[in-house]
């Protein structure tokens, strides 16, 4: 459930119109709502109750401060992938100690900097970063909590390119081969074993295969405790899908239900490390008509956003909601594809859309709160769009438009040469 409603044939965010905002920001432009990712963060926080836990919101889902300071002031864990994550976490407000530092190239500065920042643990995906993160402990005169992320080779159902638990893809440790790799990681002297971890996939739909994946996490679990390791929590990793058509993906509290089952009367602390489901339906993204091209094959939509600006269309095939800002009576219906500026046929952001549109229309895409601005890029030489949050009938710019001399700014064009 999200707070983008419509009234009177207009959409709203929250309390506020969501034309108004766009008269004064202008498109494209992103707008997130702040009650959306708190009844998302309660709803994770709810669903496992009494059961310890942390809910480590993943920043690479959206990493603008604002959010994240929102989910910070609910006491919020993060799940971070880079340097550059953490530290936008700390300018947010959050506890590095609340943090679960994932990602399968993390570089010696990355782990220096987290080690100091005193994260509250390292998900190691190979035995070469646990070597690394012993050498960087050692030097630090420090000990680093450590989980190791095992791959437990479950088909999550979904899109291969965000499909993370095979045994083909590139993440964690082979499940059959994390028994031994926990004893080499119990010699190593400036670590501290504290958990497990796995992470399947991204948008799955259904419970299974995050059961699937806990009871081979499980049965490690004890095979583990047989050697005299016993760990104090178990992290699911993130993954759970939202509706963006008419996808059923369970809540977070049938989820949360399944899990506390599974568990029973072990004593683990289970960490989950949301995305998805915390911040795509708490966005979307504005765009104005540019113009209309009708065709006999197929007709266009020219919108003012492109693929620089959502990119989740082009690269996944992903669909999302289109719908008009506010209702047009004057316009008639059509099919269309909604399509940007850039110069490629995979510039889309929708396709076969039924609309009622006409030039100077503004368009919502929806769901665009994850994996949306984030991906953004200046393709084209295209700035990219301000980022709005909006908490009841106040709005806040949380980043402003880009500028053409702030995209250029790094370059630096040749010094002149002898010919
Ligand atoms: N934890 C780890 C270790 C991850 O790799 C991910 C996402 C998450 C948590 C959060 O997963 P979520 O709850 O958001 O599903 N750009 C793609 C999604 C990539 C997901 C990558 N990993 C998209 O737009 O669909």
């Amino acid at each position: 459930m999200d707070f983008f409603n419509r009234r009177d044939g207009e959409l709203y965010a929250e309390e506020v119109p969501v034309s108004r905002i766009v008269a004064q920001y202008d498109s494209p432009c992103y707008i997130y709502s702040r009650a959306t990712l708190e009844r998302h963060f309660r709803a994770y926080d709810q669903a496992l109750g009494d059961l310890p836990h942390r809910i480590c919101y993943a920043v690479k889902a959206n990493g603008n401060l604002a959010v994240l300071n929102v989910l910070a002031r609910l006491g919020a864990g993060f799940d971070i992938v880079s340097g550059g994550e953490l530290e936008r976490v700390i300018r947010a407000g959050g506890d590095p100690g609340n943090t679960v530092f994932s990602g399968v190239g993390k570089q010696r500065w990355e782990l220096e900097r987290a080690l100091e920042a005193g994260v509250y643990c390292f998900n190691v995906e190979s035995e070469a970063e646990l070597e690394l993160l012993n050498t960087v402990a050692g030097e630090q005169g420090r000990r680093a909590p450590v989980s190791l992320r095992v791959n437990p080779d479950v088909d999550a159902g979904t899109h291969p390119y965000i499909s993370t638990g095979l045994r083909d893809n590139k993440f964690g440790i082979d499940i059959n081969r994390a028994r031994d790799v926990y004893g080499h990681a119990a010699s190593l002297a400036h670590l501290d074993i504290i958990g497990v971890d796995c992470h399947i996939g991204s948008q799955l739909t259904e419970t299974e295969p995050f059961l699937d994946a806990l009871e081979r996490v499980l049965v490690l679990v004890d095979s583990l405790a047989e050697d005299g390791i016993t760990l104090h929590h178990l992290d699911m990793g993130g993954g759970l899908g939202v509706p963006y058509r008419d996808e059923t993906p369970p809540s977070p509290q049938a989820y949360g239900e399944a899990l506390r089952e599974r568990l029973g009367a072990r004593n683990l602390e289970l960490i989950l490390e949301p995305g998805r489901s915390i911040a795509a339906n708490a966005g979307i993204m504005v765009t104005r008509v540019q113009s209309l091209k009708p065709g006999e094959a197929r007709s266009f939509a020219i919108v003012d956003a492109a693929m620089n600006d959502l990119i989740r269309p082009s690269l996944y095939d992903a669909w999302q909601g289109i719908e008009s800002v506010v209702d047009n009576s004057l316009a008639e219906t059509a099919v269309y594809d909604v399509v940007g500026p850039v110069c490629e046929t995979g510039d889309f952001l929708g396709k076969d859309r039924e609309l009622a549109i006409q030039p100077g229309d503004l368009l919502a895409v929806r769901s665009a709160g994850a994996y949306g601005f984030v991906m953004s890029s200046n393709y084209n030489a295209r700035n990219r769009p301000p980022e709005i949050l909006v908490d009841g009938d106040h709005v806040y710019l949380a980043r402003r438009r880009e500028t053409l001399e702030e995209q250029m700014a790094p370059e630096l064009p040749l010094p002149e040469l002898d010919s």
